[in-house]
Order: structure tokens, then C-alpha cells, then sequence
């Protein structure tokens, strides 16, 4: 698989970033032991955990991040593998904000528990507290990378005007600033009234600014949760997600996916492949449920740019 220069003067990683959202949870330990084997053995490099992961299950947080620590001790294949996790989050069920300098610490150093690992590379922010200054968030984040827990630290979810006024209290500071941001992107257009009011997603104005400032994105949910191949397949689609991608934009590209979509090539290439040839790094993080899956994903990735089509596709949608 391609190889994407995501961190500064980081080893790079893989072009396909593997979504461990479900391990532990809606995926049992044993198949997302077996993705994590196919994946590596297809070039993959990149894993996306948080410590928030599982939590709906019940059985408190860190089942994604748990399974994922079992699996190093088992294989020792902790340093093939480049993590990304998130802390940060409000306690599951409740919105109170967590992102005092000892709510971070705290998160931090349940994750390395768990993840059987002594630092994690990439540590976001999973979500904005936008009553707290950016400084107070940031000094905590960058302490952490002092002490060499984290290799680097990055926003989930913060709104441009938050970003934009971190990554400049950072340059005044002389910190490291966030590294890349992860939200929200996919092939589907996204009507923003139906986003959670927690949740961002790519926009023209963040687009622009991460392009400027050539900072890395990370795109979630970036196959849209199966949206093109189960509306191509007739399957049902969760009424959250029809009225998530219910656009007009959506029935463009559905027509045009329809009639001209290029020889050898599935809805589901198509979804991963408009991540390429951005005009700043970008990686999709990809989840799935089962290893057919994955498979299909895998083979996308090694498909060629379909330059004529993606011409034709980012006319109706161009990020
Ligand atoms: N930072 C954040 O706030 C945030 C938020 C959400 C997610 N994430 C990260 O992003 C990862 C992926 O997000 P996501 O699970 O929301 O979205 P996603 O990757 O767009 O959707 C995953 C779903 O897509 C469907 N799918 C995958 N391959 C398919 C195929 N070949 N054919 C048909 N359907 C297919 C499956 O749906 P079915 O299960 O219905 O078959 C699968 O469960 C997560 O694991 C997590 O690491 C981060």
C-alpha cells in the first residue's frame, strides 16, 4: 500500500488509516484480530482507537483500545503499527466537557494501560471545549509530548475559528501546535443541519485552511458507512445516515456513479480514492465489519486514480 508523510519527521503511514472503532465491541476480539492480520499483511500501518471506544456496549471504555493491546502482547507487533487515539471525551451518555490538563493526563495514561505501549503516536483531542482558552488546552498536550507519552497531539471535531486560533497560540508559544485534524469527510455529501451539534465536518472554509497551512487531514466515516454500496446494492441505510447524506449534491454523484463509472472500478474504489491527490496529506480511516470487507478496501487502494472520472466527480463535488 502507498506510504503518506502524515507527521512531521515522523516514519510515514500507510495511505489507508484502519478504523478499530467496533473492536472489542460490535467486532468480536477474535475478527478484529484477523483484520489487523490481513492489514498488516497488505501494507497497512496506520490504526485509529479512543478511549471513549466500546463504551455504548456497557462495559465502560476501552474495549477498542483493550483489543488492540491484546493484540500487540500476543503478536509483538506494537511498532509495525502507527496509533492514533483520542482522549478527552465527555463521560459516555453525559456532555460535561473533559479537557482539564488532569482529565488529558488521566486519559493518557489509560490508554497506554490498555494499549500495552509505552507511547502513542498521534494523540487527539476528541472533541473542543470552547468555554476553555485554546492555551489551556494546548499546554497540558504539549507537556505530554515532552515526557515522551505522546509523539505528537492533534484536534477531533474543533471548529475552524478554534483550530485557527490554536495553531496561532501555538506559534506564539513555540509549541508543536496540532499536527493534523481529524472531522468528518466522505465521498457523500453531508448536509451539516443533520451533523451532531459535537460532531464537524469538511467545509469549503477548512478545506481552504488546511490547504494554506498544508496541515494533514484524517477523514472519519469516510466510507460514509457503507452508503454508496448499500444505496448501488438496494440495502437498507440507518434513517440517522438518510438524512446525513440526503442532498442534492448526493443525487448528482449517484447519477453519475450510475452511468459512468470507469471499467474495474466499484462505488466503494471511488470512495476511498477521492482521498488521493489532495492538495495536502490526507488519510481515510476506514472501519468495517467483517474482512470481506476490508478486502474490497484493501484492493481499492491499490487501484490506479481514475483521473478522467475524479475530473468529472469533483465538478459536483469538489472536496
Ligand atoms: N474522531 C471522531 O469523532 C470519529 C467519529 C467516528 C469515527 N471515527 C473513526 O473512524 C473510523 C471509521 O468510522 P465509521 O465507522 O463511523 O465510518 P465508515 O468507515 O464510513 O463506516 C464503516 C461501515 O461502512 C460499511 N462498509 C465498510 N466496507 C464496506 C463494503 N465493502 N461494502 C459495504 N459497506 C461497507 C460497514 O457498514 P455495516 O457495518 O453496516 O456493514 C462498516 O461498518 C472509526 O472506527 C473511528 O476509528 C472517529
Amino acid at each position: 500500500m502507498k506510504e503518506i508523510e502524515l507527521l512531521p519527521g515522523k516514519k510515514t503511514v500507510s495511505a489507508l488509516c484502519l478504523g478499530c472503532g467496533s473492536f472489542g465491541a460490535e467486532v468480536s476480539e477474535a475478527d478484529a484480530f484477523r483484520q489487523l492480520d490481513r492489514f498488516l499483511a497488505a501494507g497497512g500501518s496506520f490504526v485509529d482507537t479512543a478511549r471513549i471506544y466500546g463504551a455504548w456496549m456497557g462495559r465502560g471504555e476501552g474495549l477498542s483500545e483493550t483489543t488492540l493491546g491484546h493484540y500487540f502482547k500476543q503478536t509483538g507487533r506494537r511498532h509495525d503499527l502507527t496509533i492514533s487515539t483520542k482522549g478527552g471525551h465527555p463521560q459516555w451518555g453525559t456532555t460535561m466537557p473533559r479537557l482539564q490538563a488532569e482529565d488529558l493526563v488521566q486519559d493518557v495514561k489509560l490508554s497506554l494501560r490498555a494499549l500495552q505501549t509505552d507511547y502513542i503516536d498521534l494523540y487527539y483531542v476528541h472533541r473542543d471545549n470552547p468555554d476553555l482558552p485554546v492555551e489551556a488546552i494546548l499546554a497540558p498536550l504539549e507537556a505530554l509530548c515532552q515526557e515522551g507519552l505522546i509523539g505528537h497531539y492533534a484536534c477531533s471535531n474543533w471548529a475552524l475559528p478554534r483550530l485557527q486560533a490554536a495553531q496561532a497560540a501555538a506559534e506564539k508559544l513555540g509549541y508543536a501546535g496540532f499536527s493534523s485534524n481529524q472531522l468528518m469527510w466522505s465521498l457523500a455529501d453531508i448536509d451539516p443541519a443533520a451533523v451532531d451539534w459535537d460532531l464537524c465536518a469538511m467545509n469549503a472554509a477548512t478545506y481552504a485552511y488546511q490547504q494554506a497551512q498544508q496541515l494533514p487531514a484524517m477523514a472519519y466515516s469516510s466510507l460514509a458507512h457503507g452508503y454508496w454500496a448499500k444505496r448501488q446494492q438496494h440495502l437498507p441505510i440507518k434513517a440517522n445516515f438518510q438524512r446525513l447524506y440526503h442532498t442534492e449534491v448526493n443525487e448528482q454523484l449517484a447519477e453519475l456513479m450510475t452511468h459512468e463509472l470507469p471499467d474495474g472500478y466499484s462505488v466503494l474504489d471511488i470512495s476511498l480514492l477521492y482521498f488521493s491527490q489532495r492538495p495536502f496529506p490526507v488519510v481515510p480511516i476506514a472501519a468495517f465489519r467483517s474482512e470481506a470487507q476490508l478486502n474490497e478496501a484493501l484492493a481499492a487502494m491499490d487501484k490506479p486514480y481514475p483521473e478522467d472520472f475524479m475530473q468529472k466527480l469533483s465538478k459536483i463535488k469538489p472536496y
